[in-house]
């Protein structure tokens, strides 16, 4: 999980393969920050928490399932890699959350104030992929993956808008699938662009408190959610034709661009989606 231990990419490996080295900025200015993480069991949003502490930020790490949220936090904090400028890690807190329940986030953003006195930083990324074809789905489905997906952005969003001072920023997991439908998948790409919409609300009325708001749009990258597509060599191969890199992409590879757009470098950046997608959405 570490993104420290990710290996360079020396170019030899095939197809499919997974490389890509760990995101080179430091950003110094987060450490001493506070984040909210949702979807931190697993993951991107695991890697998103071990980066973030990583680079001093101490994090509120929340997941529906507690029990794996709390191994993927103890796993970090006892954690012994150096920081790459030589400072204090940041400690992870794990924390239960349905991102579909508004109090649950209320929650969150007390925790993090309780912990660590200050919230800078709120990271939308719980999410789920429904397999279903649009003739198919189920009502119970497509409740589902709006539901966790968007409303859970939303509700995120505005607990985050409660309890942030200006500065601070909010990042939304959007997905390739916001702009590139493929078969199978209408529930979710609905779901997706929904998120780089609403973003873009967030970001206008949000800039009155002094917050900005962008979203990260990837492409295949490397995770449970993936698992299907990756344990399938045909399922692998199409996907691959739609990417023009010819690889998946790693969570560490999606952390750089959080890190980029938490920082003092995006200060200026606000309703703006991010592709971290080998280039897919083109294809
Ligand atoms: N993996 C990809 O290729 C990919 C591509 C584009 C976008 N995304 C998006 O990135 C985000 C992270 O994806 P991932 O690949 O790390 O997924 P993952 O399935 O590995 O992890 C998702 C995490 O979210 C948690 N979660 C699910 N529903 C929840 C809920 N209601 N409340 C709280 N937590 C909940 C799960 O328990 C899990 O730990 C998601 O929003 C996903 O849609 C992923």
């Amino acid at each position: 999980m570490s993104d420290t231990a990710y290996p360079p990419a020396t170019g030899a490996e095939g197809p499919g393969r997974v490389v890509g080295r760990r995101p080179a900025a430091v950003y110094p200015e987060l450490a001493g920050s506070t984040a909210v993480v949702t979807g931190a069991a697993r993951g991107m949003g695991a890697v998103f928490s071990e980066g973030l502490a990583l680079r001093g930020v101490n994090v509120v790490a929340a997941d529906i399932d507690l029990d794996a949220v709390k191994a993927t936090a103890e796993t970090i904090n006892a954690g012994q890699d150096a920081l790459p400028d030589g400072g204090t890690r940041g400690r992870v807190v794990p924390a239960a959350v349905d991102v579909v329940d508004p109090a649950g986030h209320e929650e969150l953003a007390r925790l993090a104030h309780a912990e660590f006195g200050r919230l800078d930083h709120w990271v939308n990324n719980a999410g789920v992929f429904p397999h279903a074809f649009v003739g198919d789905i189920s009502p119970e489905q497509i409740d589902a993956v709006l539901k966790v997906n968007v409303q859970g952005v939303l509700f995120g969003s505005q607990a985050a808008a409660r309890h942030m001072r200006p500065g601070g920023a909010i990042v939304n997991m959007s997905s390739v699938s916001a702009v590139r439908v493929r078969k199978g998948r209408g529930a979710y790409c609905a779901s997706k662009a929904s998120v780089a919409h609403l973003t873009e609300s967030l970001a206008v009325e949000l800039g009155d408190e002094g917050l900005r708001v962008n979203s990260i749009a990837p492409g295949y990258i490397d995770t449970e959610m993936t698992r299907w597509v990756q344990e399938d060599p045909a399922a692998l191969r199409h996907a691959l034709d739609s990417v023009p890199l010819h690889r998946l992409g790693s969570p560490q590879e999606v952390l750089g661009v959080l890190l980029f757009l938490l920082s003092d470098s995006a200060r200026y950046v606000t309703g703006h989606s991010i592709a971290v997608d080998g280039g897919s959405r083109h294809v």
